[in-house]
């Protein structure tokens, strides 16, 4: 079925905003580049990518009469911040599980940025000593029958909206989106550069960029950076999560390899933990464009687009896409590095 056919609650202001990024694009002295900013996207608790993947799963929590949304995430996870704004939006209570994915030694960690705002916003949260993974957690299963031993109605909800089989469709839309808006900006964005981790933003733009150019569109690349050091865990992930959006959306075909590119280099060895050229790309963004970056995700990307704009593996001619899909909340719990 057609993307534009799928139901979907609308969450988010509109269209993200796309400017062009000209003192860091002079700076770097290569291609021109861009950001759209999905951290700018809503008034749902500062926004960012689980927004626009979760209008389409809504419809579904809706229709299912759920009174209760259950998800997962690390301790600083925006994508459990982004399910309590929308359990908040919509009326419902909201359960989640904050797992210690990260080893950030840090005594407010555990309180500021994300997790207070979930807390303001009245989710049950819990604390999980479990470390990092992609896939479903028990902790996340276990939660869902507490909700519903207690007489609620759960609607579960996995980490990043991901391992959902609506969970591409957002970022799916995301590329018709830019489609859109590069025919008002007059400019064709041959270069996509995302982070990724969970893997379904990445993996709806692939199956969005694959079905825009089956229909006549010209060819691009999506690069995903990897942001958590577990590349081939996450490259089978895009794959598989890329193919089933694309089967939704009515491809036709199947996607090629080449078409689904995780590049790695950027992540250190640790999610969550940020290396230097995360830190120096936060850095750069903010003092040359005012553009806050997180240390978990955007300046793990940030850092892949710069070292791949400054070595010409993404040529001078090209115009580039950054992906900005928000996370600046966990700043608050990374301010050591800053200090
Ligand atoms: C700010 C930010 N950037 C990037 C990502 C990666 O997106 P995904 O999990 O869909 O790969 C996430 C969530 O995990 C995020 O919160």
């Amino acid at each position: 079925m057609p993307i534009h056919d799928f139901e979907r609650y609308p969450l988010t202001f509109g269209p993200s905003p796309i400017h062009p990024l000209e003192r860091l694009t002079q700076h770097l002295g290569g291609a021109r580049i861009w950001a759209k900013r999905e951290d700018c996207n809503s008034g749902l608790a500062f926004g960012g990518n689980k927004t626009r993947k979760l209008e389409y799963i809504v419809p579904d929590v809706l229709a299912q009469g759920a009174d209760t949304l259950v998800s997962i995430g690390g301790i600083q996870s925006n994508h459990t911040r982004q399910v309590a704004a929308v359990a908040a939006k919509l009326g419902l209570r909201c359960r989640l599980v904050q797992e210690k994915w990260v080893d950030w030694d840090d005594p407010v960690n555990d309180k500021v940025g994300n997790i207070l705002l979930s807390r303001i916003m009245g989710a049950d949260v819990r604390l999980d000593p479990s470390g990092f993974d992609i896939g479903i957690r028990s902790s996340w299963d276990e939660a869902i029958t507490d909700v519903e031993k207690a007489g609620g109605k759960p609607y579960g909800i996995p980490a990043g909206a991901s391992e959902h089989h609506l969970g591409g469709l957002g970022f799916a839309n995301w590329a018709y989106e830019v489609a859109e808006q590069e025919r008002t900006l007059g400019v064709f964005f041959d270069t996509i550069v995302v982070c990724t981790v969970t893997g379904s933003t990445h993996a709806g733009m692939v199956a969005g960029f694959a079905a825009l150019e089956d229909a006549g569109g010209r060819p691009r690349r999506v690069l995903g950076i990897d942001a958590s050091a577990t590349l081939d865990k996450t490259r089978d992930q895009v794959a598989r999560i890329a193919r089933h959006t694309a089967g939704l959306i009515g491809l036709d075909r199947d996607l090629r390899d080449d078409e689904i590119t995780v590049l790695e280099g950027w992540a250190g060895d640790l999610y969550g933990i940020p290396v230097e050229s995360t830190i120096e790309a936060i850095r750069l963004s903010g003092r040359l464009e005012g553009m806050i970056i997180d240390p978990v995700y955007e300046g793990k990307s940030m850092a892949g687009l710069i070292d791949l704009t400054t070595s010409g593996e993404i040529t001078a001619a090209s115009n580039v896409l950054y992906a900005h899909l928000g996370g600046q909340p966990a700043l608050n719990a990374y301010s050591g590095i800053f200090g």
